[in-house]
């Protein structure tokens, strides 16, 4: 089954053409980055108006890159939620024209389970039950995966997400936006104990996680350094940050897995290219005996082939969406999608 999918729910524009949900025929990502690190972070009209310029342009050289005709592709999959509402509504009505245009079905697509759904691509092997950490700009999640459209969230941060700590760091630190691949390459020559930071425990929830204070004590310490005038060690506050994210989400997923008797790991999202947070789980899987799934940088931030494989289930599942398909900035992952919602 051949799926053209779309993904514009935040600040890269992508287009996907995939097989049978794990083979990607060709693919396309437009980032946006440099257009909102003047801001410091995404802007959503700047994302809304550069996803509608860059839309058409990028599935037509997604067709050409497959070798396909449009009479070959058999569905198309769009990302609906959850995400900028401006943003996401570029893609979804992008792909109803196409759909409408192409007379074949349309598939709704969580952008989370689009993220777990990545690691079907990295491992060809992999089947559900897995559990999983989604880690991202906006989402920070630990998944008990039990079938490709079944995913049940038994942990969730309280507040931030991971990858806003890198980001708001970053931008404290004067790096530019997106924050964590400056802030990886830097923690390397870093030392992580330098700097004392938070890691929160929840009482009662074993699995959430709060980002907040950690995203707070990182940038007081800088605006402190910057009052006194004294020059800070960037590295090693990069370091110590992401010995705090990672030590707050490894130990979880790994305790997580356990006590749900999972044996396969995966993690997903932008955060999972952390290199310091790979390294860390690949450590923790071997010593606890968890076969553990890591995908590739180009699948760990936002791109629509994962999008086009978490069609491929969803349509198996049974969705489809018709031309009243609205988009949502928020959505729970284990809901599937309903047309009654409006
Ligand atoms: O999944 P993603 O591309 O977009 C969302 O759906 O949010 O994730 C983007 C996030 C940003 O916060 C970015 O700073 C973070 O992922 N990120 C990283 C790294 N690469 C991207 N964080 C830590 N280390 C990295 N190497």
């Amino acid at each position: 089954m051949i799926i053209l999918a779309i993904e514009t729910s935040c600040d890269e524009s992508a287009v996907a053409v995939t097989k049978d949900g794990r083979t990607i025929l060709a693919e396309e990502i437009y980032s946006q980055a440099d257009k909102h690190a003047l801001y410091g972070g995404v802007v959503p009209e700047i994302a809304s108006r550069n996803h509608a310029a860059v839309i058409g342009n990028l599935a037509d050289l997604v067709m050409k890159k497959s070798g396909l005709s449009k009479s070959d592709i058999d569905a198309i999959a769009v990302t609906y939620t959850p995400g900028l509402i401006g943003a996401l509504l570029v893609g979804v009505n992008f792909a109803k024209g196409l759909a409408l245009a192409l007379g074949v079905p349309l598939i709704p697509v969580h952008h989370i389970r689009g993220h777990v759904a990545a690691n079907y691509i990295a491992e060809p092997e992999l089947e559900p039950p897995f559990l999983c950490l989604i880690a991202s700009g906006g989402s920070s999640l630990i998944a008990d995966v039990r079938g490709y459209t079944d995913i049940c969230i038994i942990g969730r941060t309280r507040d931030d997400a991971a990858g806003e700590c890198f980001d708001k760091t970053a931008r404290a630190l004067g790096l530019g936006y997106p924050g964590g691949p400056a802030l990886d390459l830097l923690a390397q020559t870093g030392d992580d104990s330098l700097f004392n930071l938070p890691r929160p425990v929840i009482d009662g929830a074993p699995y959430d996680m709060s980002f907040s204070g950690l995203k707070t004590a990182v940038v007081n310490i800088v605006h402190n350094a910057e009052q006194r005038g004294e020059e800070i060690d960037k590295s090693s506050l990069a370091a110590s940050l992401t010995a705090a994210v990672s030590d707050i989400v490894v130990p979880r997923v790994i305790k997580a897995a356990t006590e749900f008797g999972r044996d396969k790991i995966a993690i997903a999202g932008g955060v999972a290219a952390n290199s310091r947070i790979r390294a860390d789980f690949v450590k923790a899987a071997e010593s606890q005996g968890k076969t553990l799934i890591i995908p590739p940088l180009s699948l760990c931030g936002d791109n629509a082939a994962m999008i086009g494989c978490q069609g491929y289930y969803e349509y198996i599942a049974g969705a489809r969406a018709g031309m009243d398909l609205n988009a949502y900035a928020t959505t729970d992952v284990n809901v599937g999608y309903s047309a009654d919602r409006r």
